[in-house]
């Protein structure tokens, strides 16, 4: 007999699983999120009320909970085997010269893209999800399904009750990527490389709350199970649709075709249109659409003789390692540069790359001729990653040096740090000028006109020595520039005078000081109004600030120590910077339900407008913080605001308030 309570219990799992498809699979939001929230807790309740109703794939369970010790082995129904590849449109040509003799006719060909992730297979058991299985070794698979579950593009139940398994990839998006990565460089814990390992190191942790955090994603792109009536794969992508799965369903990620022009114009397409993907594709997989004719074509010992994956050129080649040169940043911070014998990749000309620090040459174990593997990862810089093949004996081995290539000063290291620095911050060339580029720059001071090349003539000539001297220079001065003409005087006497206008995070972020971005001085700017006040903490009280850990504190303490930069924030005072901004922070408007408060505004407002409540938050003495943290003291929510955000800010315990409520504790409605 099923009564109320089940009843309740299965009709709330059922909506609850249709609107999580629509937001995660199609982005629809259909209802608020309060309202999801809502529903969401009251299945909690229910479940945790009437144990014996509970079901591994309800939609509660996506927030983890459970610990895996080891991972299971289990055999895989049928071996996940891989597909052959190539790079060249030649051999591509040789796969559909294969599949065409072999069939005797002109085949229909389904074209998708490859994803870069770690492959996934994923058994449902009338309707519902039973077990997920990694690769493996292809034969065995490891049983990570607490962990799949919490992915939300996984259904845990089908919209039939159909068996079937579904194997696809699952991916980090790259958004997800840098913001764990973000997190990671904050607590100071080491970075992880690349998409495509840290979905991978993710499946198999042990504790799936975490796992749940990681916003993990999965497409799929393979039926198994013969009972389904599909005839082909493009047939089978529309039921996995169906059923609820994330597939390539976007017409042009995924497409029919018939002639190999169409398949190389498809490749040409996605080659250049991959980079603007939420997530990493490494080529195009080619399929023979139909399953007699897959049938027909069978496999190889390793993969199927009816598919091809065709690989965008690598983004990592081999070349000789020539030389390595030394640069002197800013901060005095020495970074190594590999001079390569040039080399193409992913379409541009690389000459140089980065090797990092003395760690990590001595981890190479670099000896000039070798042959090294560079990497060129989106806009990144080119790095080397390892050695392909070393040179013969005798060669000379690369070592880190001990003097500043640039003023010969003898190179430190500090605990805990892996770079070596010049610490003669006062002469040595680079630093001397690098501090001013860095001042003028368009985020710091923003001077127009002025670039690295007027700095460096300027500072050559002994004209400035730092940037305080800029404030005091003459047309006379700047006359005895090369070539210069009376135009350019102006454009750069007037860029001095506009720069005192800048505001004080802009002053703050262009004096250079160790670990402080732009948005440390932002904090600052607002926290304490002033330079002189900055200047006047201790390292302890620095601390205190919020967003400002102990490694960025010592580091203002420091530089506020120097005789030297206090004389040169006098000076800036007396120029007639702003130093100061107390002007603007009017306390006496302070509220006390939001003053000193980090407040995250979410979703969509219809009682006022978004960056209005955000100037009214910081108007009243709130802090607008963007991420939902463990510091956040209040969410004051809209309209569609995500799902995943908010059942964050509820593990979290964080306040949170419809824009009515917190408009009412202001006193605005
Ligand atoms: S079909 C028999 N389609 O690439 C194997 N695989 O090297 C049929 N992959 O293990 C696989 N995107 O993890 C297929 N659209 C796609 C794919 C794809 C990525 C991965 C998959 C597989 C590996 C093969």
């Amino acid at each position: 007999m099923v009564n109320d309570i089940e009843n309740r219990i299965i009709e709330l799992r059922n909506e609850l699983h249709d609107l999580n498809h629509k937001y995660y699979v199609l982005n629809q939001s259909e209802i608020s999120d309060l309202e999801f929230d809502n529903k969401l807790k009251e299945l909690e309740g229910l479940e945790l009320k009437h144990p014996e109703y509970s079901d591994e794939n309800s939609p509660t369970r996506r927030v983890g909970g459970s610990i895996t010790k080891g991972f299971a082995a289990v055999k895989h129904s049928e071996p996940m085997l891989s597909l052959s590849n190539t790079y060249s449109h030649e051999e591509l040509n040789d796969f559909f010269d294969r599949v065409e003799k072999g069939l005797g006719k002109s085949v229909e060909y389904f074209c998708e893209l490859k994803y870069d992730g770690v492959a996934i297979a994923l058994h449902y058991e009338n309707g519902v999800l039973t077990r997920a299985l990694t690769r493996g070794n292809g034969v065995e698979g490891e049983d990570v399904t607490h962990n799949a579950r919490t992915i939300r593009t996984i259904p845990l139940k089908l919209n039939e009750t159909l068996s079937l398994e579904a194997r696809g990839e699952v991916l980090l998006p790259f958004e997800a990527f840098e913001q764990l990565n973000e997190q990671r460089e904050l607590a100071g814990e080491q970075l992880y490389a690349n998409p495509r390992n840290t979905a991978s190191g993710s499946l198999k942790l042990q504790d799936s709350k975490v796992v749940a955090e990681r916003n993990l994603d999965c497409i799929v792109y393979s039926l198994y199970g013969t009972e389904h009536g599909t005839k082909s794969q493009s047939e089978a992508i529309h039921l996995l649709h169906n059923q609820g799965f994330k597939t390539p369903s976007e017409r042009n990620k995924w497409q029919k075709l018939c002639s190999r022009e169409a398949v190389f114009e498809f490749i040409i397409f996605w080659d250049k249109e991959r980079f603007n993907l939420p997530f990493a594709t490494d080529g195009i997989v080619i399929k023979a659409n139909n399953f007699n004719d897959q049938q027909e074509l069978g496999f190889t010992a390793k993969s199927p003789k009816w598919a091809i994956a065709y690989k965008f050129q690598a983004e990592v080649q081999s070349t000789m390692l020539n030389n390595v040169v030394y640069q002197v940043g800013r901060t005095g911070a020495v970074t190594p540069v590999a001079e390569l014998s040039p080399v193409e990749i992913a379409g541009t000309i690389v000459k140089r790359a980065s090797l990092h620090n003395a760690d990590q040459i001595e981890k190479l174990d670099l000896y000039l001729g070798d042959y090294v593997f560079v990497e060129k990862g989106g806009e990144i810089i080119p790095k080397i990653t390892s050695v392909d093949s070393k040179k013969p004996r005798g060669a000379e081995k690369v070592i880190f040096i001990d003097h500043c290539p640039e003023c010969g000063s003898k190179l430190e290291k500090q605990e805990g740090e892996v770079a070596h620095y010049c610490v003669n911050e006062k002469e040595c060339p680079p630093q001397v000028k690098g501090r001013i580029v860095h001042f003028v720059s368009k985020k710091a001071m923003e001077f127009e006109h002025w670039g690295a090349e007027t700095v460096s003539e300027l500072v050559n000539k002994n004209i400035i020595k730092d940037f305080t001297d800029i404030y005091t220079l003459t047309r006379e001065e700047l006359y005895t520039m090369d070539r210069i003409a009376d135009k350019s005087v102006d454009n750069l006497m007037a860029a001095i005078e506009q720069s005192k206008q800048r505001s004080l995070p802009r002053l703050i972020f262009a004096l250079g000081i160790r670990y402080v971005g732009e948005k440390t001085a932002k904090v600052l700017a607002k926290k304490l109004g002033s330079l002189d006040a900055i200047a006047n903490l201790s390292a302890k009280e620095l601390s205190e600030i919020d967003e400002i850990g102990d490694k960025i504190a010592e580091s203002i303490f420091s530089y506020f120590c120097l005789p030297e930069n206090r004389r040169k924030i006098k000076l800036l005072t007396d120029y007639g910077l702003t130093t100061s901004e107390e002007s603007n922070v009017d306390e006496s408007k302070f509220h006390p339900f939001v003053e000193g408060k980090k407040i995250v505004v979410s979703g969509v407002f219809e009682l006022i407008n978004r960056k209005d409540l955000e100037m009214k938050i910081e108007e009243l003495g709130g802090i607008k913080a963007s991420g939902i943290t463990s510091k956040t003291d209040l969410v004051v929510i809209g309209k569609n605001m995500g799902p995943a955000k908010k059942e964050k800010a509820e593990k979290l315990g964080i306040e949170m308030l419809t824009e009515k409520e917190f408009l009412t504790k202001i006193e605005l409605d």
